[in-house]
Formats: C-alpha cells, sequence, structure tokens
C-alpha cells in the first residue's frame, strides 16, 4: 500500500484538545478503541493559556470518569460571582440560586494535561505533531484520515471519525458546504488577557461593565491572576506596557470600595470574538464535537464545557451502538448537541451584549444596558435564569417540543462496523 503505515481503530480523532482528548477517555471507558491525531505537540498543548472555568457538570464528569485528583485539590471552587457597574457590586450566589451548585476554577490547559497522561497512562495512542491531516471515504462505511508522522505517511481507517480540531481544522472543511449550515456572528471589539504575578484581588470573579467598556478580573491561584479587558480586536499586545494596562484596568474596576492588586505582567495576548455554528454536526460518519462546530465569545466561558459536553454526548451514543446494535443516540447525536449548543450561544451573546461597550450605541442603548444589569443585579427571577445557565445546563437534557434543527437521516448506513471493540 504505497508505502503507508496502515492503522485501525474503532473512532479516528481529529484534534487532542478537549473534546477529542475527553472523548477517546470516555470511549475507551466504554472498551470503544480511538486513536487521536493532533497537529500540535504536547509542550505547546500544555503551555497554551486559555480559560479556566468548570461547570458543575464538566467536574462532575471529570470526578467520576477517575480525572479528578488534581481538579479536586488544585481547582478553585467559587459559590457565585459579582457584576459591577456605576462603581457598586452586585453578587449573584450561584449555590443559592441551583441547590448547591458551583463552578470550579481550573486552567483548560490543567484539563489537557490530566486528559492526555490519563490517555496514555492507558495505552492510548495520540499522534502529536502530525502534519497534513485529511479526511478521506466519508461516504463509505470505512472512513479514513490520512496524515504525516515522524516523515512517515499515515492511513487509519476507521468506523467513524470525530471532527474535534477546532474552527480552523480540516474536519469541517471536509463537509460539503451544501450538507450544511453555519450561522454566525463577529464582535466589533476583542479581549486583552493578561497573567500577573500578584495576590488575588477579589475571592470570586468579577464582571464589570464601564463606559470604557468591559472588564473581567479572574483567578489563577493565590499568586497567578488572570484578567481581561475589552480592546480593539486589531490592537497589538506590544503597543501596551504594564502601566497603561494596569491603568486601563483600574479606570473599569478600581473604585473608593475596590481597589486591584497589581503584579508583573508575563503573558498577554488579544482574543477575538465570534460566535458560529454548524448545522448538523455529522455528516455521514464524520462526527464534530466542541469548536470544530461552535464557537462561542469568552463571556461566561462556555467554550471548554461545551466540547466535553459534546464528548460526553457522542461517547454515549458511539458506546450505545458498539454496546447493543442502538442507533439512535448517533442520529439524534447533533440535535441533541444543537439543543445545548444554541443555549450556550444565547448566554454568551447575551453575558456579551449586556457588558460590553458597543461603539455604534446610542445613549438609549446604554440606559437600555444599564436597566439590564439592574434586573439582573436585583430580580431573583434573573439571577436564577443568569445562574442556571453559569453553573451549566445538565449535560443529558433533550430537546422538548419541537426543535427547528433539523435532525438528519440516519446517512451512515447500516454497513460493517468492524473494529469495533478491542
Ligand atoms: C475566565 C474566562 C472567561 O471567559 C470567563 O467568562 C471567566 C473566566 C478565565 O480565564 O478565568
Amino acid at each position: 500500500m504505497n508505502g503507508e503505515r496502515a492503522l485501525r481503530a474503532a473512532v479516528g480523532i481529529v484534534g487532542a484538545g478537549p473534546a477529542g482528548l475527553m472523548l477517546s477517555h470516555l470511549l475507551a471507558r466504554a472498551g470503544i478503541s480511538s486513536i487521536i491525531v493532533e497537529n500540535r505537540t504536547r509542550a505547546e498543548i500544555e503551555a497554551t493559556i486559555r480559560a479556566g472555568v468548570l461547570e458543575q457538570g464538566t467536574v462532575d464528569l471529570m470526578a467520576e470518569t477517575g480525572l479528578g485528583a488534581r481538579l479536586l485539590s488544585e481547582g478553585f471552587v467559587h459559590h457565585g460571582i459579582s457584576f459591577r457597574f456605576e462603581n457598586r457590586f452586585h453578587r449573584i450566589d450561584f449555590s443559592a440560586l441551583t441547590g448547591g451548585k458551583a463552578i470550579t476554577v481550573y486552567p483548560q490547559h490543567e484539563v489537557l494535561k490530566d486528559l492526555i497522561k490519563s490517555r496514555l497512562d492507558a495505552g492510548g495512542t495520540i499522534f502529536f505533531s502530525a502534519d497534513r491531516a485529511s479526511l478521506h471515504d466519508l461516504d463509505s462505511d470505512t472512513p479514513s484520515l490520512r496524515f504525516v508522522s515522524d516523515n512517515h505517511a499515515h492511513r487509519l481507517v476507521c468506523d467513524f471519525i470525530a471532527g474535534c480540531d477546532g474552527g480552523t481544522g480540516p474536519a469541517r472543511h471536509a463537509i460539503p458546504d451544501t450538507a450544511h449550515r453555519i450561522f454566525e456572528r463577529h464582535y466589533p471589539f476583542g479581549w486583552f488577557g493578561i497573567l500577573a504575578a500578584a495576590p488575588p484581588s477579589s475571592p470570586e470573579l468579577i464582571y464589570a461593565r464601564h463606559e470604557r467598556g468591559f472588564a473581567l478580573i479572574s483567578t489563577r491561584s493565590p499568586t497567578v491572576q488572570r484578567l481581561y479587558f475589552q480592546c480593539d480586536p486589531d490592537t497589538s499586545p506590544d503597543d501596551w506596557s504594564d502601566d497603561r494596562i494596569w491603568a486601563e484596568l483600574h479606570t473599569r474596576v478600581s473604585g473608593p470600595d475596590f481597589r486591584l492588586h497589581e503584579g508583573k505582567i508575563f503573558q498577554k495576548g488579544v482574543i477575538h470574538m465570534h460566535s458560529r455554528v454548524a448545522e448538523p454536526m455529522q455528516y455521514r460518519r464524520l462526527f464534530l464535537a466542541g469548536d470544530a462546530a461552535h464557537i462561542v465569545p469568552p463571556t461566561g466561558a462556555k467554550g471548554l464545557n461545551l466540547a466535553i459536553a459534546d464528548a460526553f454526548l457522542l461517547s454515549r451514543a458511539l458506546a450505545a451502538f458498539y454496546g447493543t446494535g442502538r442507533h439512535d443516540l448517533l442520529d439524534t447525536y447533533s440535535t441533541t448537541a444543537l439543543h445545548r449548543v444554541w443555549r450556550a450561544q444565547h448566554f454568551s451573546w447575551w453575558m456579551t451584549a449586556m457588558l460590553h461597550r458597543f461603539n455604534d450605541a446610542s445613549s438609549f442603548d446604554r440606559r437600555r444596558q444599564l436597566a439590564e444589569l439592574e434586573m439582573v443585579a436585583t430580580s431573583h427571577a434573573a439571577q436564577t435564569l443568569l445562574a442556571e445557565n453559569y453553573v451549566g445546563l445538565p449535560l443529558e437534557e433533550r430537546p422538548r417540543g419541537l426543535c427547528p434543527l433539523g435532525t438528519p437521516a440516519r446517512a451512515w448506513g447500516p454497513g460493517p462496523h468492524s473494529f469495533g471493540r478491542r
């Protein structure tokens, strides 16, 4: 076979991010083989700074499936957040509003370290630094992945492919344009994110709305803080000295009742804001999960949590298929996942719209925005809505009633699933 190395697995997974690694982990627990193909190095993945807030369901899933050791001892449980506007704090008590649920601050790259270690310790296969991954034979019963690793061409033949390779990977581009629909929205601003060596300024996260724009005070540890502020998406981090960054943050959040603790800034970067959904999240035997299928703006930290929820739903559907031949959960994977995805899209958009400065906003819009924040600060009902969404909707919530998203026909055929169980 023209020098290609042949590989087989039940599920070929493109991408070693949260969705791909969690999927591989959950499949292994169900006795289903998978191989992950990833273009970055392990070191790169483990060093990339992303968000750091885990929903209750994400924490529970990790803990229940053997990934809880570091998370439960090193993560920080937060029972609420504060909104700050017009120089005043308004606390939202998640635990009181959601029957005891909370969020855990634990950085995404630490989740990835735990997942990678767990997969490798369990004998799982991850091809890091794989080049030129491409998807083939999607219309057949045996789709395949081709890639180059260690200067050797590889061909991985599988029953199913999971596209977990983010917004720019090859998986979603392998779907014909006519077979799915993209919904998207760009925001005319970005977030400037920093890591600073400083003590925490607040025991809980602060989401601040200010005339100059949004700011977010988050944390990583007793000695490292994560802070963000709304910025021009084209601004260059090099144009921002430490002094300029602290001055901007102080203007947006400090007041007579509150002072930020400063420290040396050792990481800075600009995050772009974008909402996107691809529907359906399936094309024949290719299933999309995580950012390959949907992107949310960072406000509310839903991205990682959605990826984990997708992995859970897809692993459950595949486990049912290999366990009993049932294919109904695979058939409805996209519809079930999209239901949750759109709820998170709405939440992320709502938090973004409620807290950011929009340059084209009229004076009416600004007053209306403040009225909305006032509603969240004072209405128990509004706070409950926010808290339920922030701590995370149930992983397994099924669509009720009519769902406009359309269930894709079972388009992957009944053919052989030869590589199923190990
Ligand atoms: C963080 C990121 C977010 O997008 C958010 O809403 C809250 C916290 C973080 O990186 O800590």
